[in-house]
């Protein structure tokens, strides 16, 4: 079992290069196996969730090399068209394969995808979609048996909430599906349009990405092509975080500053200077973060619920009361209970948390219960008085490539700790 140990009290700065969007490269490495020659996937972060997709493909068939941040896909011996439970269960995103593989192979068996357990995260948006562009499916088991009859022909569908997953997974089975598909109040976020333009730069005719509304014409085939992911906005968020809560300044590179308008607001507001170039930002903290008056997660451009746990940490600290609204997911104050543990003063309320910022917290026994809430423990472990160990951290690793080596070229005392049964050091 590892843990993150961590000395809080040194300041985080220097520069630093952000790795490649997890949530943008998931549904690109989902999208290679439709083309019908190689893909070369460029900045694919090295992580445990990176790990999965890539076995899935390879469980599908396809020839994956990597190569540092470089992934070639060959999806040309695609044989298989089910996805056993152990590959679904690693994380939430194995659901997309399911737009891809009905595309490819008009049917499809998987069961329901794992991922943080942040709320219900239920897949009827993706089902129901899918089912106007043409599957049926027995969605009442534990396994999903899908089929198309008659292949995939494009619709119009209206998404009741703009769910990030659907409009991937409907992107995916629409771009080769037979006509146009439009696809109402779709998610606007940066990886949906990181993956519209892979799937162009393939050959499909997908249109308005980032917009409400986008119109996909189908096409009858896809190629291989080479794409460069985005910079990963929440790892940057955390970095910043991490400088801004322990007095330091950061400057990052490879980072997309206009993917962040929300975020970089939140940390003008709580007191940091920040200064923004075409693919670089600096970010430098006051003495004492200031209180946030009120933080409403919203999907975007509102601010991200994938960064509200790194507010929370800093406003755990910050001057005066801060005030937090998660819309999105049910469940996802699940560090509270652990940054209490550290001396941070939070009232939660149904969606709604108070969080009444003290001078200073201190270093406790804590766990990841997610990724995000995982990463604000470090946060807070940066800045605490006295050493912090963080359990469960293959929470973290699902979305940060070594985080504790590049805290600590940055600055910090953050060591990765092997322990065994009884709880010693190995
Ligand atoms: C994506 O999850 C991200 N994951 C999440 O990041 C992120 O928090 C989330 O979008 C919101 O921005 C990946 O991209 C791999 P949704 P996703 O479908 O697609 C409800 C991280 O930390 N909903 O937009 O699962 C759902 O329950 C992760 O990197 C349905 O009700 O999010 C939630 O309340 C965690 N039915 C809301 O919509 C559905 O069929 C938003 O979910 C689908 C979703």
């Amino acid at each position: 079992m590892e843990k993150f140990i961590i000395h809080g009290g040194a300041r985080v700065g220097g520069v630093l290069n952000v790795h490649g969007a997890k949530n943008s490269a998931l549904p690109i490495l989902a999208a290679t196996m439709l083309a019908d020659t190689p893909a070369v996937i460029h900045n694919c972060p090295d992580l445990t969730d990176i790990d999965y997709a890539i076995k899935i493909l390879e469980h599908l068939g396809c020839a994956v090399k990597r190569e540092g941040s470089d992934v070639t896909i060959d999806p040309r011996d695609f044989n298989c068209c089910e996805i056993p439970e152990e590959l679904m269960r690693c994380m939430r995103s194995s659901i997309v394969f399911l737009g891809g593989i009905l595309a490819k192979a008009n049917k499809a068996t998987l069961s329901a995808p794992g991922g943080c357990k942040i709320g219900l995260r239920p897949i009827d948006l993706h089902l129901a979609a899918l089912k106007k562009l043409g599957m049926e499916c027995n969605d009442c088991g534990e396994v999903l048996e899908c089929i198309c009859p008659n292949g995939l022909h494009g619709t119009r569908i209206n998404l009741s909430f703009p769910s990030v997953g659907a409009t991937e997974n409907i992107m995916l089975a629409a771009v080769t599906a037979c006509g146009d598909t439009v696809i109402e109040n779709a998610a606007r976020e940066p990886e949906i349009c990181d993956l519209a333009d892979f799937l162009n730069s393939m050959g499909a005719k997908v249109y308005g990405a980032g917009d409400k509304r986008i119109v996909i014409e189908g096409v009858k085939a896809l190629h291989g092509a080479e794409h460069t992911v985005i910079p990963d906005r929440i790892a940057a968020s955390t970095y910043m975080a991490a400088a801004a809560i322990t007095g330091g300044e950061l400057t990052l590179k490879n980072v997309f500053p206009m993917h962040l308008t929300s975020v970089i607001s939140a940390f003008e507001e709580m007191g940091c200077k920040l200064s923004v170039k075409t693919e670089e930002l600096c970010i430098k903290a006051p003495e004492r973060l200031r209180r946030l008056k009120a933080i409403h997660t919203m999907p975007y451009p509102g601010f991200p619920t994938d960064s509200q746990a790194l507010f929370m940490a800093m406003a755990s600290v910050a001057d005066g009361t801060s005030m937090f609204v998660e819309n999105i997911f049910e469940n996802r104050y699940r560090h509270v209970e652990q940054l209490r543990r550290m001396g941070a003063d939070i009232k939660v309320d149904g969606k709604m948390a108070l969080v009444n910022g003290v001078p200073k917290l201190f270093g406790a026994a804590v766990d990841a219960e997610d990724l995000r809430g995982g990463a604000a423990l470090i946060i807070v472990g940066l800045s605490a008085e006295g050493i912090t160990e963080i359990g469960e951290i293959e929470h973290i690793d699902r979305g940060y490539e070594a985080i504790e080596k590049t805290l600590s070229i940055l600055g910090a005392k953050i060591k990765r700790r092997e322990f065994n049964e009884s709880g010693a050091v190995r």
